[in-house]
């Protein structure tokens, strides 16, 4: 690609996500970014998009954006944050239903009932995207011992 040439409007799909991908196809194949459901249900493509921390299957518009990597994190690759960090301390807090009878009667599936589920309604719907973590300042401060919303909300 000529590095003299100005830039210009080409097509693509509706989301950021989108370019991104057409980018990685058409002019850089090392761009490298994570992804995966392209619907806001993995919380892959979580970055820094203009100023804020979102997904990038969100809707692209027709003005100028600047992309970065989740900041406050080391980078493992252009967009790709290591979230070594952000798993651990979720994991520390075993956010996962625990029964105090350990085995099941039949020792196969535990089954839920309809209310049993509802109780959790608010409490699961976090996709682990680490967009609030990484733009917390009080994890920016404490990375190691700060335990975000998502994890205090478990
Ligand atoms: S690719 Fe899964 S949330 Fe964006």
């Amino acid at each position: 690609m000529d590095k003299q040439a100005k830039p210009f409007l080409q097509e693509c799909g509706p989301m950021i996500l989108d370019a991104l991908i057409k980018i990685k196809d058409e002019v850089d194949a090392t761009l490298t970014f994570r992804r995966s459901c392209r619907e806001g249900i993995c919380g892959s493509c979580a970055m820094n998009i203009n100023g804020k921390n979102g997904l990038a299957n969100t809707r692209l518009s027709s003005k100028p954006i600047e992309i970065q990597p989740l900041p406050h994190t080391y980078v493992v690759k252009d967009l790709v944050p290591d979230l070594t960090n952000f798993y651990n301390q979720y994991k520390s807090i075993e956010p996962w239903l625990k029964r105090k009878d350990v085995k099941s009667k039949d020792d196969k599936e535990y089954f839920q009932s309809r209310e049993d589920r509802a109780k959790l309604d608010g409490m699961y719907e976090c996709i682990l995207c680490a967009c609030c973590m990484t733009s917390c300042p009080s994890y920016w401060w404490n990375p190691e011992y700060y335990l975000t919303t998502w994890v205090l909300r478990c």
